[in-house]
Formats: C-alpha cells, sequence, structure tokens
C-alpha cells in the first residue's frame, strides 16, 4: 500500500495523507542551521548542533507520538484546524505534504480555507523561513483567527528534559511589535538568542506555554485558540513559548501570504544589549527578518536553494531501464547522503540528537557518498575527524560538532575506526586528483603542537591494525569493531553497563580488553582498505614503504584463509576464549555478513573459489524478500561472552535483523565478483523506492534508507514468527546512504573513480539492454552511453572515447570540456 508517490519532475516525494504508517520526515538546512520536519509539521530546530544548541523543544517517544513541532492554528468562526492535521486532528476536506530537496510545504484546506505553508532554511542562512498562504476558496467573506506557535528550548536539549529545578525559573522572553525573542541565559553567559517573527502587525501574542495551551489541556486543543483570542502572556520562568496571533478576513477569492522567520542570532560579547544593559541588541534580528520580508524575496531564497540542488545533483545522472534505479541514484540517495553527511548519527526521529555527535567510522564511512557533491566540505570534515586521532593511530569513537573535540565519556579502542579514514581520504583523492590533502598538517587529539601531515596519520591507521594482532594473526577486536553489539570483552551482568564502553575487569590485565578475541571482520576490513594505502605510497615514490604495506595484507590474507575460513563462508570472530564465531560449529549465529564482502572485495581465498562459495551461502543463509539479515540463525539466548548482539530478541538490530548498511557490502561483492544479477537482487530488496509499494509493512519513508528492517525471525521468541518481517526502523541517518550510493554508482553501474581516472567497470542485471551516465568530473564532464547486447552481467569488450577507442577502462583525465563516451559490454 502506498501513502504518497514520487515526482520525480519536482524532485518530491508527495505524501497523500497525515496518517503515514510514521511520521515521514525531511531535513532542512545544510550548514549550520537546520530543521527537522515531518509531514505534520512535527520536529524541531538546532543551530550545529542538536544537543548542544537545540533551538525549539520536541518531545521524543511522546503519546501520541510526534509532538513539539511549528504548528499553526486556525479557528475559523468556531472549527479549529492545522494546515499539517496535527496536533488538533481535525479531519481535513484537502492535505498534501511536499517533501522536497532542503524544503517542504504542507497544504491543508477546510470550509473553504486553503493554508499552504512553505518551510525552508535559505542558504547561508541561520533561520528557517515559514511562508503561509491563506486564500478564501468560498465564494462568500470569511474571518478567522491563525495562531502561530513554536516551543522555545532552553538551550542545552539534555538539560532541557532533566534539570526541571532551575530550568522552570529561567526562561526568558522580550516581545517586540511582530518579534518575539527567547533570551534565557543571554543576561549571563549566553551570546545568541532566538527569535520568531511575522511580517505584519498581529493581534496579540502569548510567550507563556500554559497560558496559551493551558496546564490540563494539550497542542491538540490549546486554550488561547479555542477561545479565539491571545492572552499577550510573558513568559518569566516555567516553559518560554512563541505565538503570534491574528484575525485575518479574506474576501472570496481572495489570498493573503504571511512570513514566518524562526531565527538564531550570536552576538559579540561587548554588542550583546542596547545601552541599559539589558534590551537585546537586536541588529542582526531585524537584518534577517528585513531579507525575506517579502515574497518575492521568499521566492528568490527558494529559486536559490533550488539552483544549489540542481549543482549538487547535477554531478551524477543515471538513466537506467529502471526509473526506481534512477530516482534513487539521482534524486533521494544523493540526498540522504547530503543529510548524514551533516549529521552523522545526531538527530532523526530515532535519534534524539543528545546521545551522539560525529562518529568517527560514521562521518568517515558518509563521506564515499558524498565526495563527488561538495569535495571541499568533504575535506574539511575528513581534516576534522583525523584531528580526533591518537599518535598511535586509534582514536576517539565519537566528537562533538560544535567544539570538534572527542568525547572522552566515549573513549576509543573500537578496533575498525582508524581504518576508515584510510577509506575516506582515498575516496577525496580519487575524486578529486587533490593530493595534497596528504600534506595537511593534523593534531592528534585536537593538540596542534603534536601535527603531524595526513600521510602520517593514515600510516598511524594502518599500522594500528598490524600493531595490535591477537593469536591468529587476526585484528584484536577491542570493544567492538564495526558491529557496536560485538563486544567480546564486555562479559556484563548488570544492567545499566555500556556494552561498548564498561570491560570487564577480568581483561584488566590485558589493558582493558582482551588480547584473545580477534575479529574477522576487521582483518577483512584490512584487506579491503590496505591496497588503498599502498597505491597512495606508490604514487609517492615510496616503494620501500609501499612494499612492507603490501607483505603486511599479504600476511593478513594468509591469516584469514588458515584461521578464519569456515569452508563456506568466513568466520567472524574469536571470543575472548578463543573459541570460533560464526562457525558452523556453533549452535547458534553461525554465518555473519560482515566480513564476508569485505573477504571477497579483497580476493581473499578467490583461488580456492572463496568469494562463490560464500555468495552461494550468503544467497541460501542469509536472504529475505525484505533483505540480508545480519546474521543465522539468531541467538536465541544470552550470550554473555558475545554481548550486547545477543540481547536484541531474534530478528531486530543487530541480532539477524536486516541492517541495511551491511547489506550494501554484499551488493558491492556480487558486483565485484561478476554476480550482477545476484548484486541486483539484493539492491533491490533493501532500496526505498523499491519498497514504496510495501509501505504499511515497511512503514519508514519510502525515499530514504533506514538502518534496520526486521529480519525473518522478528517475533519467533514469542510465536509469532513474521509479524514485523520487513518493519523498517531508525530511518535517515545510517551508513547505508553512503555505502548503497557506492554499491549502485560505483559497483553496479560501475562508475568509479579512481587514483588515475573514472573508470568504468559495469556489473549490472543481464536483462538490460544498456544505460547512460552524465558524470561531471575533475573538471570535465563525460557523457557515457553503455551498451550490453550479449546481455551480460560483467565484461568490457570495448571503450571509446570522442570516437577513439581506448585501452583499458580508465577514462583519461581531461582539461574541461564535454566527452563522449561509448563502452560495448560483453
Ligand atoms: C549504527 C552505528 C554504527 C555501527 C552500526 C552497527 O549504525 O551508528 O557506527 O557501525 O550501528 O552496530
Ligand atoms: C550504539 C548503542 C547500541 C546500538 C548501536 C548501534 O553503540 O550503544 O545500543 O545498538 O549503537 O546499533
Amino acid at each position: 500500500m502506498k501513502f504518497g508517490h514520487f515526482d520525480d519532475s519536482t524532485r518530491e516525494y508527495v505524501i497523500e495523507t497525515p496518517k503515514t504508517p510514521y511520521p515521514w520526515i525531511n531535513y532542512l538546512g545544510s550548514e549550520a542551521f537546520f530543521g527537522l520536519i515531518s509531514n505534520t509539521a512535527g520536529g524541531y530546530n538546532f543551530y550545529k548542533d542538536a544537543r548542544l544548541r537545540r533551538i525549539t523543544r520536541y518531545r521524543y517517544n511522546n503519546v501520541p507520538i510526534d509532538m513539539g513541532g511549528r504548528y499553526f492554528y486556525i479557528n475559523d468562526n468556531g472549527t479549529v484546524w492545522n494546515p499539517g492535521w496535527s496536533p488538533v486532528k481535525t479531519e481535513l476536506d484537502a492535505y498534501e505534504c511536499r517533501h522536497g530537496m532542503g524544503y517542504t510545504i504542507i497544504t491543508g484546506k477546510k470550509n473553504d480555507l486553503k493554508a499552504q505553508v512553505t518551510f525552508f532554511v535559505p542558504n547561508g542562512y541561520d533561520g528557517e523561513v515559514q511562508q503561509v498562504v491563506l486564500t478564501n476558496e468560498g465564494s462568500a467573506p470569511k474571518t478567522f483567527k491563525l495562531f502561530s506557535f513554536a516551543e522555545w528550548c532552553l538551550w542545552d536539549a539534555q538539560d532541557d528534559c532533566t534539570n526541571f529545578q532551575r530550568n522552570f525559573s529561567t526562561g526568558r522572553v522580550e516581545v517586540d511589535g511582530s518579534v518575539i525573542y527567547h533570551k534565557t541565559e543571554y543576561r549571563d553567559r549566553r551570546n545568541h538568542y532566538a527569535f520568531y517573527s511575522v511580517n505584519d502587525a498581529i493581534d496579540g501574542y502569548d510567550t507563556d506555554r500554559d497560558s496559551f495551551i493551558g496546564l490540563y489541556n494539550g497542542f491538540n486543543n490549546p486554550e488561547a485558540v479555542l477561545a479565539g483570542k491571545a492572552t499577550d502572556s510573558f513568559a518569566d520562568g516555567w516553559s518560554p513559548i512563541a505565538s503570534h496571533y491574528k484575525e485575518i478576513t479574506l474576501a472570496a477569492g481572495e489570498s493573503k501570504t504571511l512570513i514566518f522567520i524562526l531565527g538564531y542570532v550570536e552576538m559579540p560579547v561587548d554588542q550583546k544589549f542596547e545601552a541599559d544593559g539589558k534590551t537585546i541588541n537586536k541588529v542582526k534580528a531585524k537584518a534577517m527578518i528585513e531579507k525575506f520580508d517579502t515574497p518575492e524575496k521568499v521566492a528568490a531564497g527558494l529559486a536559490d536553494l533550488k539552483a544549489s540542488w540542481d549543482k549538487l545533483l547535477g554531478i551524477l545522472n543515471v538513466a537506467t531501464p529502471d526509473d526506481k534505479v534512477d530516482r534513487m541514484v539521482n534524486i533521494w540517495n544523493q540526498y540522504q547522503c547530503m543529510v548524514t553527511f551533516n549529521l552523522s548519527r545526531s538527530a532523526s526521529y530515532f535519534e534524539s540528537g543528545i546521545g551522539r555527535g560525529m562518529g568517527f567510522r560514521d562521518s568517515n564511512q558518509d563521506i564515499l557518498g558524498f565526495v563527488h557533491q561538495i569535495p571541499d566540505r568533504a575535506k574539511e570534515r575528513i581534516i576534522d575527524i583525523a584531528s580526533t586521532q591518537f599518535p598511535d593511530g586509534g582514536c576517539y569513537h565519537q566528537y562533538q560538532p560544535l567544539t570538534k573535540k572527542g568525547n572522552a565519556d566515549i573513549g576509543g579502542d573500537f578496533s575498525d575506526d582508524p581504518l576508515w579514514l584510510i577509506l575516506s581520504v582515498s575516496a577525496y583523492i580519487k575524486e578529486t586528483g587533490d593530493w595534497s590533502i596528504l600534506d595537511e598538517m593534523v593534531p592528534y587529539d585536537n593538540d596542534m603542537s603534536v601535527a603531524q601531515t595526513m600521510l602520517e596519520h593514515l600510516k598511524v591507521s594502518f599500522y594500528h591494525i598490524v600493531n595490535n594482532l591477537g593469536p591468529h594473526g587476526l585484528p584484536l577486536a577491542m570493544r567492538a569493531d564495526w558491529n557496536d553489539c560485538i563486544n567480546l570483552s564486555c562479559y556484563s551482568d548488570t544492567p545499566g553497563e555500556s556494552f561498548q564502553t564498561y570491560t570487564n575487569p577480568k581483561f584488566k590485565a590485558e589493558g582493558g580488553y582482551s588480547k584473545v578475541a580477534e575479529s574477522v571482520m576487521v582483518a577483512t576490513l584490512f584487506t579491503y582498505t590496505g591496497p588503498n594505502y599502498v597505491a597512495i605510497l606508490k604514487h609517492l615514490g615510496k616503494d620501500d614503504e609501499a612494499a612492507a604495506a603490501q607483505a603486511e595484507i599479504d600476511k593478513m590474507k594468509k591469516n584469514i584463509m588458515e584461521s578464519a575460513w569456515d569452508g563456506d563462508w568466513f568466520l567472524r570472530a574469536y571470543d575472548a576464549n578463543g573459541e570460533k564465531m560464526g562457525s558452523k560449529e556453533c549452535e547458534e549465529g553461525q554465518i555473519f555478513i560482515e566480513p564476508q564482502g569485505f573477504a571477497i572485495m579483497s580476493d581473499v581465498g578467490k583461488e580456492q573459489g572463496a568469494d562463490k562459495k560464500t555468495l552461494a551461502a550468503i544467497d541460501e543463509r542469509l536472504n529475505t524478500e525484505f533483505g540480508l539479515v545480519l546474521n543465522n540463525p539468531a541467538f536465541t539466548k544470552y550470550y554473555i561472552q558475545y554481548g550486547e548482539i545477543s540481547t536484541y530478541p531474534g530478528g531486530y538490530k543487530e541480532n539477524a535483523g536486516i541492517f541495511t548498511h551491511n547489506n550494501a557490502w554484499i551488493i558491492c561483492a556480487a558486483a565485484y565478483a561478476g554476480e550482477g544479477d545476484q548484486a541486483f537482487k539484493y539492491y533491490s530488496e533493501i532500496a526505498p523506492a523499491f519498497t514504496e509499494e510495501t509501505s504499511d509493512i515497511h512503514k519508514t519513508e519510502p525515499y530514504v534508507y533506514g538502518q534496520m528492517i526486521g529480519g525473518k525471525d522478528a517475533g519467533s521468541d514469542i510465536g509469532r514468527t513474521g509479524k514485523n518481517f520487513g518493519q523498517g526502523k531508525n530511518s535517515w541517518l545510517t551508513g547505508t546512504a553512503a555505502w548503497n550510493m557506492v554499491a549502485i554508482s560505483q559497483y553496479i553501474l560501475g562508475v568509479q573513480p579512481d587514483f588515475d581516472g573514472l573508470k568504468i567497470d559495469p556489473s549490472i542485471p543481464s536483462a538490460w539492454d544498456g544505460f547512460t551516465i552524465t558524470r561531471k568530473y575533475r573538471g570535465a564532464e563525460y557523457k557515457v552511453t553503455i551498451k550490453n547486447p550479449d546481455h551480460v552481467c560483467k565484461g568490457i569488450k570495448s571503450v571509446t572515447v570522442d570516437g577513439s577507442a581506448i585501452e583499458g577502462n580508465i577514462l583519461p583525465v581531461f582539461d574541461g570540456g564535454v566527452h563522449n563516451v561509448e563502452v560495448v559490454m560483453g
């Protein structure tokens, strides 16, 4: 069942009912000021950091769901409604929500009054513009009341929802004409305030929540709205809000446009106040308000935003026989990559914006999906991330975007982290050809006095693996590898202990984590990423170092085949007792997905047919109609030696859920191994556009990936197998965005930026006749036509560039211009 449709011509998803199976959201902003907005206008805003600079409140885990937002209330002679249906939930005569690239348009209609609200964050602007167009579509004049509503958060989202003995007394506002200012703590230690304005005279306002809503009422029936009049309340502690009130009369057919702005301002400390020493200096706010105080200016701002997306999405474009592929590659997957790049895993409808900042591994992987769009910002991000590394190559697992410093309370020792840096730096160079990133001086632990070149950071990353091997010569698993829930040093039997940061005292003498537990996944990630480091060294003429690094990779491959090949697939790990995890010999969890793809892509055991055997085992044991489960059989009891993974009921999350992120590695691997049909099958099982038809089962947005889909074992422990099979969770902020962008564009469609140029190597469904790609790369534009007359999955017969045949399949780098490329498969 569908709840809307794709409008590819406008790059929008059009939601046709407010009652989607879960709130379906969008992100506004892509630089500093952000907003999350659901299809009923729920959500919140923040500046740079969803925890430390939260601007409006939102109630996670609320009943009903999705409470807190930017709400417009209309009281039309006693009929009270919202253009986005919620929170009043009066049945509307018409409803539509268009989520587009950085903007959302919600339209509601009731009793001949139409209200269309456009929400967006203009480029280079620290505020959300909300343009409300009210139209009387009836044949008689209409008089009604409009109320806006936003609830201020007292800046630190964590403190805001816990520290009530203080916070109920600190709230402060100012009202100046039609502008409501939020200035809690501005008098003392903060140099920033927020405001909510409207470009017209108002008939009243409210700034105190309880006066507006009523202590025993809710967002669905605010007292002031029901009464049809604001109370002109003034917040003094308790919960400050901003609500404008206006009585409006429209003649038949008449329209009125109002522009609301929710903005954020920072002031130099010596200019915070006017001469009286206490009134806010509003100069910057006024300038911001003026910037969008007419519909023409708003239209220009929106056009500018759209133009920037045209540019971002104009770098890679494909036309394949499948319009679902085209809309994923050309629009939504690239869009989601931008969002994950901006927000990492911090703020979605599943991530509260409080728990995590930017992840070292997550943000490095996000670069892979995004680097072609804005390489400059990718470079800046890579340097920020690398700056939280330690001199031995280890690193903080997370950092806060506002301070850019590593989170000491989480610490480091996640075994995979350093390797992702090698991958992101390589991806940056492959895209841009800018080798100078290797010469950048990058601090360790944000201490510039011990800075080293980026190349040195790559070296310590590489050798952090080599220097931390276990008894089988495989990398130590440490606190966790990519899978945060395989915690082989945890052994926790006490509720509340963090599986990732707590390590059992029994490992104290060994330095905090087991020196026996080994990760096969990190071993294969090493053999997959390592060759990039070798290629970089060779390019720099450091042949001895390259040979030494290559020897480590070769040794690792040997160790994997000697100790981690289970006969038909690769083991997952050795636990702290030295027992195999992910083997036929195990009672449960016999096969895991994570090591397999990287092993195949680095040709481990290829001469023995390990790649094909592994792909067959994956197809047999892990594949389902909704994607590949992470492990099989699911764990049905708690294995203290494995950690968090076995705390999840089977079929969810890392315990045999369909964890889409690692599905992408198998898609890549199948494509790499020449199995284009198999690769595409797995791709189409999870790519959101393909799940649109089953939105009632899938529940989350059909235009973006989620982290997890309920696996085939979901509910099996309670006798309800299959009930939540196929149900998506944790949408938006997932490494799947970047990795599936890589999977479809580089491995299936085969456009692979490489160190020396753009490589073309498709691995497609054999049924396809061919497809075309337009790719801007290092200043030139390539128009590539791929023909598949023999209906193969993989293989290239000939490549011609601008009419002349070339050797091999790496397109030459040009100094600008448009170049026609014809590739014949066979
Ligand atoms: C989450 C985390 C990511 C981790 C994955 C598997 O998506 O953000 O860092 O690799 O789960 O546990
Ligand atoms: C985090 C959480 C863990 C979660 C994992 C990823 O590390 O602590 O509970 O399952 O991320 O899925």
